[in-house]
């Protein structure tokens, strides 16, 4: 009855996980900011709804939106993609999702790094693709010898993501131009999700486009102005690219008839996040950072940590203890959720992710409990 297509994608172990979570339970476990969407968003929204903005959007999205961001690729990230190269999405997931399923055939294979983030793998198992795993080091650093050796004759394209779910580390310039000159090389697309753009700790962000043509842009609202339940993202197709093979074109035939657009009263909520005051945005990422700074500071005590450079994400080797599993179930069972490493890759198999997007006293408490629990 079923297709292979599911029959070949398994679910996420992370459902698993959090539904041994109690009322009492600590949740470092979710990926979404702890904030509420800020008020000018939601007023813009409002306005919209008010004034009828109830109807089906053009499939690409509100001229203003897609204006906007391609104002905003220029001024953040120095890039040239006009607005006819930008779609409008529901969230950076359906943007991924256009990505793969235009570009990648039965077989072909996609490089994701491990640990990387759970959609990749589970999207590329949807377009029938094959996932071929790019071992990131301890420092969570691509190690471009061994991506060259996973690169053959059928692999179609490569996922970056910084600043990274779930190691919170960021790719620095030299590590994403080898990348994108490789990619560029063999004539595979550089697929950049960067969602965690904003989030970010005294780093830059770089983006991929601007090392190589063969490029997709992915980001949108849910990170940066919390606004994860609005399902408001995009992708940008490098100009070049798109001249040569036409993906907005064919991405724009998913779109159309799986999704139509993006939700039409939301986009003027995400065109007043991208035009009006990014103060919020600063706020939130002080809010971060402070927190960042308390858990690292914590969970060295207790785990060889690496220190997060960006996103909300710690993601400590917990091996003297157990496996990724054995040490996430007895937390979990000790009130804290957090996700098992292995829910990331093989090589998160001995780590535990841990989200700092919840309140300050939480952490703390969560500290306090993993030292009694485990030292
Ligand atoms: C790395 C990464 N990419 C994409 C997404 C999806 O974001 P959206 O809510 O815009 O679909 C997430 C959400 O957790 C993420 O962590």
């Amino acid at each position: 009855m079923i297709s292979n297509r599911c029959l070949g994608t398994e679910q996420s172990e992370i459902r698993k996980i959090f539904n041994m979570a109690t009322e009492n339970s600590i949740n470092l476990g979710i990926g979404e900011p702890d904030f509420d969407t800020p008020k000018n968003i939601v007023e813009a929204a409002k306005t919209a709804l008010l004034n009828g903005k109830t109807h089906y959007s053009p499939n690409a999205g509100i001229l203003e939106l897609t204006n906007a961001i391609s104002e905003k690729l220029k001024k953040d990230n120095n890039l040239d993609v006009p607005r006819n190269n930008i779609i409008t999405t529901c969230g950076a997931s359906e943007a991924l999702m256009l990505s793969l399923f235009t570009l990648v055939n039965k077989n072909e294979e996609v490089l994701i790094p491990d640990p990387g983030f759970v959609s990749y793998k589970g999207l590329t198992e949807l377009s029938e693709g094959k996932v071929i795993p790019v071992n990131l080091d301890d420092k969570f650093k691509i190690d471009l010898e061994s991506l060259k050796n996973n690169i053959s004759k059928k692999t179609k394209c490569i996922i970056l993501n910084s600043p990274s779910n779930p190691t919170g580390s960021v790719i620095t310039k030299e590590e994403i131009k080898g990348v994108c000159e490789i990619a560029g090389d063999n004539n595979i697309t550089v697929i950049s999700d960067e969602i965690y753009e904003k989030i970010i700790y005294g780093k830059k962000h770089y983006s991929a486009m601007e090392f190589t043509d063969n490029s997709i842009v992915i980001n949108g609202f849910s990170k940066a102005y919390s606004m994860t339940g609005w399902r408001i993202g995009y992708l940008a197709v490098n100009e070049n690219f798109d001249k040569k093979y036409n993906l907005i074109e064919n991405m724009m035939k998913i779109h159309q008839y799986g999704f139509a657009c993006a939700t039409s009263f939301a986009q003027y909520g995400a065109f007043e996040a991208l035009t009006g005051d990014q103060k919020s945005v600063f706020e939130m990422v002080l809010e971060f950072e402070k927190r960042r700074n308390l858990i690292y500071t914590g969970l060295k005590d207790i785990f060889n940590v690496q220190k997060p450079e960006g996103a909300f994400y710690i993601f400590p080797d917990v091996s003297e203890y157990g496996n990724g599993m054995e040490v996430a179930t007895k937390l979990i069972k000790n009130n804290i959720l957090c996700v098992p490493g292995s829910a990331f890759g093989k090589q998160g198999e001995n780590r535990v992710r841990f989200s700092y997007a919840t309140k300050y006293e939480d952490i703390e408490k969560a500290i306090e409990i993993m030292k009694n629990v485990l030292l």
